[in-house]
């Protein structure tokens, strides 16, 4: 196989598991990639920090810059505006293609990160940026290219599903909880982006850009978060069958004026009858309307580390083909030469 050098930027909750995986399945993912991924190195503020996985020392470095240069592939999951906005152009103009996970980039300097991959020819994967583990950057994006999406409705944000899911279920305390999603790796690295509705509202911003074929810039999404939210209102909606969730709701308005997107994240009222109700810890659950393929459901884990690092090295793959393919379309994956074992023997 060719040898493709991967950069990694960061190494907590998600990029941890993501160099851990990357070295643990090497081999299967040369198979399915058509290359092998070579982690070249990973950087990060303190190399003597303690990590959630053993990874070898001499992996990591806090010299970004030059890891960056002369990397195929390089795998942003440091979060924040900079020095991550920098790393990733320096990345696109060295010659690589880029994986995040960074919805707060994505959601305010993503046209100035997509226009760059455009003018050097370089592609920019995003699948972990919206709703962690659950595949829906590529449907809205390619699968659904063809329809025309009239309305998402979802929950987005694990870290305060989790919250409301245990003060609903527990009665616990707001702050207990937000601790534990905190430990849990689910939150962001200053949490005030996840409880007062910033992050959710970064998601829906990705989403319904890519949903309704514009660029929605962030403040055009209301946004209000769960921290007003206390056991009496919850006590309350419970008694009238009723669970509290944070929703992102992205509509395309149709009126006799002409057609209008509305993007908003608001602590609602959701019957306990309904899916969204039954959207337990940090999962996360999207439905997608569509004109010709009707009512559509994502649902699975929206936040932790191992978790999101699945749809990061989905989307390093679909990197590592492109790139041996010369930068047109992907590649073909290798098929597995498993034995096939009849249904009902398993
Ligand atoms: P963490 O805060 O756990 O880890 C951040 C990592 O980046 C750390 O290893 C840190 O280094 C490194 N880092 C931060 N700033 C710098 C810098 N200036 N220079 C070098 N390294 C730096 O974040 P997460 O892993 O939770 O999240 C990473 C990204 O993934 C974020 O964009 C987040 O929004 C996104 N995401 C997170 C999910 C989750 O469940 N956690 C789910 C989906 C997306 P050091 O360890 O030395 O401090
Ligand atoms: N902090 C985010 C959440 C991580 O809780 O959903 C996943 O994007």
């Amino acid at each position: 196989y060719r040898r493709l050098r991967v950069a990694l930027l960061g190494a907590g909750a998600v990029g941890s598991q993501v160099a851990s995986l990357l070295l643990r399945h090497a081999d299967e993912l040369a198979d399915r990639a058509g290359a092998r991924l070579e982690l070249a190195g990973i950087a990060v503020r303190d190399v003597g920090a303690k990590r959630d996985v053993d990874l070898p020392r001499e992996l990591f470095t806090t010299d970004a810059e030059s890891l960056i240069v002369g990397s195929d592939i390089v795998i942003e999951l440091m979060g924040g505006i900079e020095p991550a906005r920098a790393y990733l152009l320096h990345a696109i103009n060295s010659g690589a293609d880029i994986v995040t996970a960074n919805k707060a980039l994505l959601a305010t300097h993503g046209p100035e990160i997509f226009d760059a991959a455009d003018q050097v020819g370089a592609e920019v994967y995003y699948e972990a940026a919206a709703a962690g583990a659950i595949p829906i950057i590529r449907p809205l994006r390619d699968s659904l290219a063809g329809d025309r999406v009239q309305r998402i409705m979802g929950i987005v944000n694990g870290t305060t599903n989790y919250i409301l899911d245990r003060m609903d279920t527990e009665g616990a305390e707001f702050a207990d909880v937000l601790a534990d999603a905190q430990r849990l790796g689910y939150a962001e690295a200053d949490p005030t982006a996840d409880v007062e509705g910033y992050d959710a509202a970064q998601k829906a911003a990705i989403l319904a850009s890519l949903a309704f074929h514009t660029t929605v810039p962030l403040d055009a999404v209301h946004r209000e978060g769960i921290t007003s939210i206390d056991k009496s209102m919850m006590d309350a909606a419970r008694h009238a069958g009723y669970v509290i969730k944070l929703l992102a709701v992205c509509e395309r308005l149709v009126e006799a004026s002409g057609e209008s997107i509305s993007v908003r994240v608001y602590p609602a009222l959701v019957d306990r009858k309904h899916p969204l109700a039954s959207v337990h810890g940090a999962n996360n659950a999207v439905f997608v309307q569509a004109e010709a393929a009707g009512n559509l459901m994502f649902y699975g884990a929206g936040a932790g580390g191992v978790q999101t690092a699945s749809a990061v090295l989905g989307d390093v793959v679909s990197a590592a083909r492109r790139h041996i393919a010369g930068g047109v379309g992907v590649g073909e994956s290798t098929l597995a030469n498993l034995p096939i074992v009849p249904i009902g023997r398993v």
